[in-house]
């Protein structure tokens, strides 16, 4: 028998491109443009960095099809956006082999108030434009050298909302399978009849995550539909809905504050790779009705050593990292070179999130204070990262916790790897810290642990570990 082993670094054919390997960036907002829509430097630079760090493909974040106001948001609602857009490309194109697709998405409206208008309060006229509208702003993508576009038909928007099992519309847009997937299928078939060739893709959540949502049986079969009508791959999230957000009051509703948007962007609490399943079982009935279409996977998979596990375990075809490589665009890179140490590691505090979702720069938690863009690695200066003291290391035992403090180390350090190992096992790193504390409260009666921290620098090199310091819970059993 002939074992094929699939890594994160192998090429893939997606329809008629080719990806130079399965590492993307999925569509991740920026808030950096105005509420104009357009195009800026710190847009261009950002995602200039992904490209560097060397993924396959890049999505660039949602830009809205319409006119409809919103916070700050790229747009693709009319063909003066397109020259910013091309902007993006190009520094892309130059700076490393990653293809790049843009995300369009089309959403409804809502107030402060909590209020937001429903699929079902749409008449058949305006449904009828909105192919028409996904199918200008794709072939506006074209013109602005985008190597494809995805269609956003996940999370809390219009056609997420009509592929949904709580859409129960009376009409032939609601309620059956069938007529859920009305409008999508128009909205592609109007997107592949404009733009031909032109690689066309499509997100859909694989399970909604709230009350009487739709799972994975409902996404094989988008799935399946999506292949049929040439999606050059399905990308599959999680969740991301309206139904179960928490309103803040004087605040619009923010799709990702429920347990589906739990689900969505899964915090430091959740398992890694924790919705990888939907992706396999939904890849297993699209292989099984005879389509090879390429299907990529997200959800808390930070690492290319776990994104080698997910594609040899055939889950998914394409590895999606959105909050790895804001924290880190150059992961990639780091890992090609064996410089897997260098990697600043995302900790899912979901700090981005937030940033989010009340319209900020979305930045990251682990990049120096006050920075918009990831450092480069060569951006910081040599410096080695030291302990004055050579016990710097302090752990005190409360019932249930250990409390850990440690100065700042000399030479200029961003941050602390927190690394714990469990009855002499292996040290696994248990956090990032940018403060000097850090309360483990997961220290468990029988066992005994040991820490260390490990500082680094803004390039994410690390400096010196600390001392080693021991708590002895055995007797407590
Ligand atoms: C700040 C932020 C913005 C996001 N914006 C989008 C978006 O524009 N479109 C989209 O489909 N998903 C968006 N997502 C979801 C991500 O693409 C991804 O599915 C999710 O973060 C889980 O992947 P991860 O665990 O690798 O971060 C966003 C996530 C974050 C953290």
């Amino acid at each position: 028998m002939v074992c094929v082993v699939v890594s994160a670094f192998d090429p893939l054919s997606v329809g008629s491109l080719e990806l130079s390997n399965r590492l993307a960036v999925p569509a991740m907002v920026t808030r950096l443009s105005g509420e104009d829509g357009f195009v800026n430097e710190p847009i261009v630079e950002r995602y200039r960095r992904f490209a560097e760090g060397g993924v396959g493909l890049i999505v660039v974040e949602a830009s809205a099809i319409h006119e409809s106001r919103s916070g700050p948001l790229l747009r693709v609602s009319s063909d003066e956006f397109v020259p910013g857009l091309e902007r993006v490309t190009q520094a892309c194109h130059s700076a490393g082999p990653a293809k790049v697709f843009l995300q369009i998405i089309h959403f409804l409206k809502i107030a402060r108030s909590g209020w937001r208008q429903k699929i079902a309060d749409l008449g058949v006229d305006d449904l009828e434009v909105l192919p028409g509208l996904f199918a200008d702003a794709a072939e506006r993508a074209a013109l602005a050298g985008f190597d494809g576009v995805e269609l956003h038909m996940a999370h809390a928007y219009t056609l997420s909302s009509f592929l949904s099992r709580q859409n129960r519309r009376r009409d032939e847009y609601g309620r059956t399978l069938e007529n859920r997937l009305r409008l999508p299928t128009a909205v592609m078939q109007a997107v592949t009849e404009r733009v031909g060739d032109f690689p066309v893709s499509v997100r859909f959540n694989a399970d909604e995550a709230i009350r009487r949502g739709y799972s994975v049986d409902d996404a094989a079969v988008f799935a399946v539909r999506f292949a049929d009508l040439g999606a050059a791959y399905v990308s599959l999230s999680v969740g991301g809905k309206f139904e179960d957000a928490v309103h803040r009051d004087g605040e619009p509703l923010y799709p990702y504050t429920g347990f589906s948007g739990d689900r969505c962007m899964p915090g430091s609490n959740y398992p890694d790779a924790v919705n990888i399943w939907m992706a396999r079982s939904v890849r297993r009935e699209l292989r099984a009705a005879g389509h090879d279409t390429p299907v990529l996977g997200t959800g808390k998979i930070g690492s290319v050593e776990l994104a080698d596990r997910v594609l040899d375990d055939e889950s998914c075809d394409i590895v999606g990292m959105a909050r790895a490589l804001l924290a880190d665009p150059y992961l990639p890179a780091k890992a090609r070179d064996g410089r897997v140490d260098e990697t600043v590691r995302c900790i899912y505090c979901n700090v981005c999130k937030s940033l989010d979702g009340s319209f900020k720069t979305v930045v990251c938690y682990l990049w120096p204070a006050g920075a918009t863009q990831a450092p480069r690695p060569g951006e910081s200066t040599e410096s080695e990262l030291l302990w004055t003291n050579d016990k710097p290391l302090n752990a005190t035992l409360r019932p249930g916790e250990v409390r850990l403090s440690w100065p700042a180390a000399d030479g200029g350090a961003t941050g602390y790897d927190l690394m714990r190992s469990t009855d002499g096992g292996t040290f696994d790193r248990i956090t990032a810290c940018t403060r000097t504390r850090h309360l483990d409260d997961r220290a468990l009666s029988g066992h005994r642990y040991q820490y260390r921290v490990v500082p680094y620098d803004s390039a994410g090199r690390r400096g010196q570990a600390s001392n080693r310091v021991e708590v002895d819970l055995m007797a407590d059993q």
